[in-house]
């Protein structure tokens, strides 16, 4: 059996839908936002009962957390409890077990002054996010002989229903508001869906370690926001030029978001999705 944790989260969603509906044996957990014959997990607190009486467990996937970068630093109490203290006690039970961890992870264990870093590349986060991210990997490839640890860029999908990169602009561009676009921060974003095929092919290849995942177009946030106008027809003065320190984030951003797919690649056979292709698949309606 599967267990998403973090099954009603934006990813964690997505890999539980694809698996029921492949006929496998799935459960998932949700915090705040039921989901249908999902487990109430609360990593504020340490109980795991319900967890620890599934039968046959194989695969832990850790799709949960508080996963905004200015929230991690600023409730960082609640943050580090949740994303780390919480999060290592739930691993601890399977230390020893046949049961593999499959951690989602990011671009942001890097310091993000340098394009596409390769699994091998020396972490070094700027963030509070990061800094916890590296504290869970650390215990897990200590703690266990087999683990996946999937680091992703930011992940876009192409449904209307939520609030992710390219879908929020286009919702700004058809109500005709204007969106203003960071040209100073470069984005390499990957495909919900090519995110779930490479967790599928990394656990039924059983192929164990780190693993980078990211898009291979690597540009600004106003030249991604600029293409997507323009391949939906919107009036490109709609789009303004701006620096990220106008956004008045708490935390630094990277320079570069970006992770280099290769080992990912040739290990799982996933072809990435091209953009076009992903924007082709934007309802519009
Ligand atoms: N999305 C990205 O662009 C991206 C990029 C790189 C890495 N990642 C990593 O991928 C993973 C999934 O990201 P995501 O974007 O899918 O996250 P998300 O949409 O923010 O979902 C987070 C999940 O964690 C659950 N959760 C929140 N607080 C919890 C708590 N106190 N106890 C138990 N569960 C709690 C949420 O439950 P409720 O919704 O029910 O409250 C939800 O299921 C995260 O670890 C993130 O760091 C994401």
């Amino acid at each position: 059996m599967f267990l998403i944790v973090g099954a009603s989260g934006l990813i964690g969603n997505r890999l539980y839908s694809y698996f029921k509906n492949k006929g496998l044996d799935v459960k998932g957990t949700y915090y705040s936002k039921p989901l249908k014959d999902g487990i109430c997990l609360d990593l504020n607190g340490a109980d795991f009962s319900r967890i620890l009486e599934l039968k046959n467990l194989t695969h832990i996937f850790l799709c949960d957390g508080i996963t905004k970068i200015d929230e991690c630093k600023i409730n960082r109490n609640v943050s580090y409890k949740v994303n780390v203290v919480n999060t290592i006690k739930l691993l601890g039970n399977f230390i020893n077990t046949d049961v593999v961890p499959i951690y989602l992870s990011t671009d942001m264990v890097y310091s993000g002054n340098e394009k596409f870093y390769r699994e091998s590349d020396r972490v070094s986060p700027i963030t509070e996010y990061g800094r916890q991210k590296v504290e869970v990997e650390k215990y897990i490839m200590e703690g266990f002989h087999k683990y996946i640890i999937l680091r992703l860029t930011k992940v876009f999908d192409v449904k209307r229903d939520g609030q992710t990169l390219f879908i929020s602009w286009l919702d700004s561009l058809s109500h005709g508001k204007t969106i203003f676009s960071a040209d100073d921060i470069f984005i390499s974003p990957i495909f919900i869906m090519d995110a779930v095929y490479v967790l599928e092919k990394l656990v039924s290849g059983r192929h164990y370690g780190i693993f980078n995942l990211g898009g291979k177009e690597l540009l600004t946030r106003y030249e991604f926001s600029k293409m997507l106008a323009k391949f939906f027809g919107y009036d490109l003065s709609l789009i303004q030029r701006r620096s990220i320190k106008d956004f008045g984030f708490v935390e630094p951003r990277s320079l570069f978001s970006s992770l280099d797919p290769s080992k990912t690649i040739e290990a799982t056979g996933v072809k990435l999705t091209g953009l076009k292709e992903c924007f082709e698949l934007i309802n519009i309606g």
